[in-house]
């Protein structure tokens, strides 16, 4: 099938070049003539694991096209996925003014009625809403079918995923969408076919569980803190109950990302929108805005009180592992709050640096993880980075000035810790100090 994605940012990128993988043959258009160039170039604007291996081979295929063309990426292509952004506004909507103008030029470019797409997250009611001003084109069809691919695991996701979600509105679309996907349903992915509007309140309803999922584990970190109970043990015991689950189950710093933070504030709003205050979600949105404000209070409180001229190392800057994404990462926010405490800081991460430059110029960044902590008083661990679970112990202990770690997503050994000498916080644990 000849397949175009209107909007080359993460998620177009990932699904068109996986797409193209699976046998269809792809355009993916951007209006960033630089962004393509790249592309075209065999160079990728993100990091995103095993991404760059399936770009090339499919490139020096011909089955896949970049281009800033819009009249060449639409013309003769069967189904267009819209996948541009929807950024959040002040008001807590999201900004749907790139999607309506994409649906709108495809209408005026396109010459044979391709099925339109949504793969961008829409508020419940936007494809509904498209539907209704394409009513005097009525051979134009919408449908949707939102993503769940998740970052840094996102070849993976997009090759196994737990489900595929499509929303139509007639039975030919239907039919359509399901062959894009035939190479996955054939190896048995389950495919849930549903009206247009629940399939986009599934996407939501998804992220905001999760992000509720992790708020709720994160104050049951706090309280476990305070009680002495092992929260290493406690989500263990709590996750072996199927109903529950093990995954997304640990705490940290507060969940960041380009989805959830976003998805969690406009599904609040949607539902005030309609009368029905989601209570559970407000309080999500509050307990996860006030996280960084509560850690940094904590580690200020380790370091004596007082954080002016103090020296902090942090290892990380991406809002988790495996990106080099930075967008509402809580380890910038900490930072931010860290600093206007009066704290120096030195941080180093292994993809997120430049990224990272761009947005927080005034602190220093590290050529390295070792300079990231010589000579500092302490050092923090805010991403889960490979390498930094394997640090050389007894390199930090010798460099630190005052040796303390702070481990803001449990990755390092406790127990190693303590037998160094440490004074150690980690999430959701009892304050440990051998001496
Ligand atoms: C999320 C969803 O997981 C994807 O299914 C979805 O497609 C994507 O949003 C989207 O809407 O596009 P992503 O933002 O890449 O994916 O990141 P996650 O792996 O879900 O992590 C989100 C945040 O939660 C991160 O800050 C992470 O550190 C935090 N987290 C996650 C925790 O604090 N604890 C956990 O147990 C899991």
């Amino acid at each position: 099938m000849r397949i175009t994605f209107v909007g080359t940012g993460y998620v177009g990128l990932v699904s068109g070049v996986m797409l193209s993988f699976l046998g269809h043959h792809v355009t993916c258009l951007d209006i960033d003539n630089e962004k393509i160039a790249k592309l075209n170039n065999n160079i990728l604007p993100i990091y995103e694991p095993e991404l760059e291996h399936y770009l090339k081979t499919l490139l020096a295929q011909n089955k896949i096209t970049f281009t800033s063309d819009y009249n060449q990426a639409v013309e003769n292509a069967d189904v267009i996925f819209i996948t541009v952004g929807t950024p959040g506004l002040d008001s807590g909507d999201a900004d749907l003014r790139f999607i309506f103008e994409s649906v709108y030029k495809i209408t005026e470019c396109a010459n044979n009625y391709p099925l339109i797409v949504i793969k961008s997250t829409v508020p419940p009611g936007t494809c509904l809403k498209l539907q209704e001003n394409l009513k005097k084109n009525l051979k134009f069809k919408i449908a949707s079918n939102p993503e769940f691919l998740r970052e840094g695991y996102a070849v993976t996701d997009f090759l196994n995923p737990d489900r595929i979600v499509i929303g139509t509105s007639d039975q030919e679309s239907e039919v359509l969408l399901k062959k894009v996907y035939q190479p996955l349903t054939d190896k048995g992915v389950p495919i849930v076919s549903t009206n247009l509007i629940t399939a986009e309140l599934i996407k939501y309803a998804s992220n905001s569980f999760l992000a509720t999922k992790i708020a709720f584990i994160n104050e049951i970190a706090d309280l476990s803190e305070k009680v002495g109970a092992n929260i290493e043990q406690l989500t263990y015991g709590m996750g072996l109950d199927t109903r529950i689950g093990a995954k997304f189950l640990s705490p940290g710093p507060g969940f960041g990302g380009s989805c959830f933070p976003k998805d969690i504030h406009a599904l609040a709003k949607f539902a005030k929108d309609q009368n029905n205050d989601f209570f559970v979600l407000n309080a999500v949105i509050d307990s996860n805005a006030q996280r960084p404000h509560n850690i940094s209070a904590k580690i200020i409180n380790l370091l004596g009180g007082n954080i002016i001229g103090k020296k902090l190392g942090v290892l990380g800057l991406a809002f988790k592992a495996g990106t080099d994404d930075i967008r509402s990462s809580p380890a910038m926010k900490l930072i931010e709050i860290l600093q206007q405490a009066g704290a120096i800081i030195t941080a180093f991460d292994p993809k997120a640096q430049s990224n990272a430059i761009r947005l927080l110029p005034g602190i220093n960044y590290a050529p390295s993880m070792n300079d990231a902590f010589t000579g500092k008083d302490a050092l923090i661990i805010a991403t889960e980075w490979p390498e930094f679970k394997n640090i050389d112990l007894d390199k930090v202990y010798e460099q630190l000035t005052t040796k303390i770690i702070i481990d803001l997503r449990n990755i390092l050994p406790v127990h190693k810790l303590v037998e160094k000498g440490f004074k150690y916080y980690s999430i959701g644990m009892k304050i440990i100090h051998k001496n």
